[in-house]
This record gives structure tokens, sequence and C-alpha cells, in this order.
């Protein structure tokens, strides 16, 4: 049985520019929210899956976010890893705005 999360407010969506990444925190997790060239907005785990460092301080370039400490890759409309050291998939969550709020489902 597939159970579905909540969906909890994230940031504004006009805290982020086209391709900026804000950290979320949340319970004891963390997130990292971007947003998208086209606008869109997308969440993968906060922490790269290489070392423990969080994704929101890397750069955002197309659809791809690099860590800030050895330059792994991820695609973050995936969570796909994309450039070595980082080489395990991260976990992506559904996003959606609403009245000027950004969701994520957890
Ligand atoms: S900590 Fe992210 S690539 Fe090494």
């Amino acid at each position: 049985m597939t159970i579905l999360g909540q969906w909890v407010a994230a940031c504004a969506s006009d805290a982020l520019e086209q391709e900026e990444a804000f950290r979320f925190d949340h319970e004891g997790r963390t997130f990292v929210i971007v947003r998208s060239p086209e606008g869109e907005y997308f969440a993968i785990d906060g922490h790269c899956s290489h070392e423990k460092v969080h994704l929101a301080g890397g750069i955002v370039d197309g659809h791809i976010i690099e860590c800030p400490k050895h330059f792994g890759a991820f695609d973050y409309r995936s969570g796909e890893a994309r450039r070595l050291p980082a080489c395990i998939d991260l976990r992506s969550y559904d996003v959606k705005v609403e009245s000027g709020m950004v969701f994520i489902r957890l």
C-alpha cells in the first residue's frame, strides 16, 4: 500500500530566482528546492550522496545542481546523479505552488 505524504509549505515562490536553490529543513530532515530556467520548482534531498554536504550551496546550471565540495552533479528534476564522485541518486519529491507558496510532499 502506498502512503501519500503531507504537503508542507517550504518557502514563498518569489523567494527563488530562476536557477537558484533554497535550503529547507523540516523535522530533522533537509531538502533543496530549485527553480528551473523555465520557472518550475523541484525538490530533492538536501545532502549530496557522496558526503554530507548541503547542495543548496552549489551552483545551478540548467537542470543540474553541482555539489559545492567535489563538484559532483545531480539532475534536480529527478535526483539522478549525473557526475562523479556523486554516484548515488537522491530522492525527489512532488512540488506544487499555491497562493504564492511552494509546497513539497513529504
Ligand atoms: S560531497 Fe558532493 S561530490 Fe563530494
